[in-house]
C-alpha cells in the first residue's frame, strides 16, 4: 500500500506526533501481532502491540484522540474476524463465541487509555457485548464508533496485504454486508446505535456515498466515514502515472463524503490533507 507501513511503537509515535502538529486530531491504529494462533490471544493481551502503543500515545500525546480498532483477524491464524469452526474448510465464523473474544479486546484497550473504541467484526451482538464489558470495568463513558455498516467490499485488498489479514478459507460474506442491500444496511444501523454505539460508521465511503447520505438522513447521529485503501491507494496510482491531480481528486473525494452526511473523515491521507490545508489548497 503507497505510503503506509508497519511501525513500531516509537515510530508511530513519531508519525502521530507530525500528523497531530498539523492538526489532524485523532488516530485509529491496528494492531499487528509478533504470533498469530486460533484464540486471536494477541488481541487481547495486556502487553499486546496495541495496548502498548495506546500507552505510549497517550502518555506522551495525551492531547490526541487515540481510536483502536478492534477485530481479531490480524491476530487469527486464519485471518478471519472472528472464531471459525475447528477444521472447517470453508471458515465458518461463529458469531456468538467471537462476541466474548472482542468484549475483552475493547475493554483492554480502553484499560490501557484508548479513547474511543472501533469494533470492524461485524458480528451480530458486539455493539452490546463490548458496551456491558466496558460498564462492566467502570468504563461507561468510554464510546463506541461501530463499523456499522460495513460491507463485503473488493476495496480493501491493500489493507489486508498491509495488515496481512486476508481470510485464507473462504471469504467475509457470512458477517460483511452486501453490497447490494441498503435496506440491510440500514437495519445494522438502527441495531448498532440500539446496542449503544456512540458513532456509526458507513465504510467504503466513495462508493456507498448513499448509503452514507440515508444513514445520516435517517438516524441523525454522529456519522463517519472510512476513506479505505483501494480508494487510496487508485488516488496515488493515477496520480503517479501523471493522470490526475493528487491533491485537487482527493480533497474533492473527502469534500464528497462530507456532503453526504460525514461529521467524522477517516483516510490514509490525513497528514497529507492538513499539509495541504495548511497551504490553503482548499
Ligand atoms: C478488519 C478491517 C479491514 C479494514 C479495516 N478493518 C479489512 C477487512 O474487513 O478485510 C479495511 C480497511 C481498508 O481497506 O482500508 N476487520
Ligand atoms: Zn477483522
Amino acid at each position: 500500500m503507497p505510503g503506509v507501513f508497519q511501525l513500531s511503537p516509537d515510530e508511530l509515535l513519531r508519525e502521530a506526533s507530525r500528523a497531530h502538529a498539523l492538526g489532524v486530531p485523532a488516530v485509529l491504529i491496528f494492531g499487528i501481532p509478533a504470533r498469530k494462533d486460533t484464540q486471536a490471544s494477541g488481541a487481547y493481551a495486556r502487553d499486546g502491540i496495541v495496548q502498548e502503543t495506546v500507552r505510549l500515545l497517550k502518555k506522551e500525546l495525551p492531547e490526541l484522540v487515540v481510536i483502536t480498532d478492534v477485530c481479531l483477524c490480524e491476530y487469527m491464524s486464519h485471518g478471519h474476524c472472528g472464531i471459525v469452526v475447528r477444521d472447517d474448510r470453508a471458515g465458518r465464523v461463529l458469531n456468538d463465541p467471537s462476541l466474548k473474544l472482542l468484549a475483552r479486546t475493547a475493554a483492554s484497550h480502553v484499560e490501557a487509555g484508548a479513547d474511543i473504541v472501533a469494533p470492524s467484526d461485524m458480528m451480530d451482538g458486539r455493539v452490546r457485548a463490548i458496551r456491558q464489558a466496558l460498564d462492566q470495568g467502570g468504563f461507561t463513558d468510554a464510546p463506541i464508533m461501530s463499523y456499522a455498516a460495513k460491507f463485503a467490499s473488493a476495496f480493501y485488498g491493500p489493507f489486508r496485504e498491509a495488515a496481512e489479514s486476508a481470510p485464507k478459507l473462504g471469504d467475509r460474506r457470512s458477517y460483511q454486508m452486501n453490497p447490494a442491500n441498503v435496506l440491510e444496511a440500514l437495519r445494522e444501523v438502527a441495531l448498532d446505535i440500539q446496542e449503544g454505539a456512540d458513532i456509526v460508521m458507513v465504510k467504503p465511503a466513495l462508493a456507498y456515498l448513499d448509503v452514507l447520505h440515508r444513514v445520516k438522513m435517517e438516524f441523525g447521529y454522529p456519522t463517519a466515514a472510512y476513506a479505505v485503501s483501494a480508494e487510496y491507494s487508485m488516488i496515488k496510482a493515477a496520480s503517479a502515472n501523471g493522470w490526475i491531480d493528487e491533491s485537487a481528486v482527493t480533497l474533492e473525494s473527502l469534500l464528497a463524503m462530507r456532503r453526504a452526511g460525514a461529521d467524522i473523515l477517516i483516510t490514509y491521507s490525513a497528514r497529507e490533507v492538513a499539509q495541504w490545508l495548511k497551504e490553503g489548497r482548499a
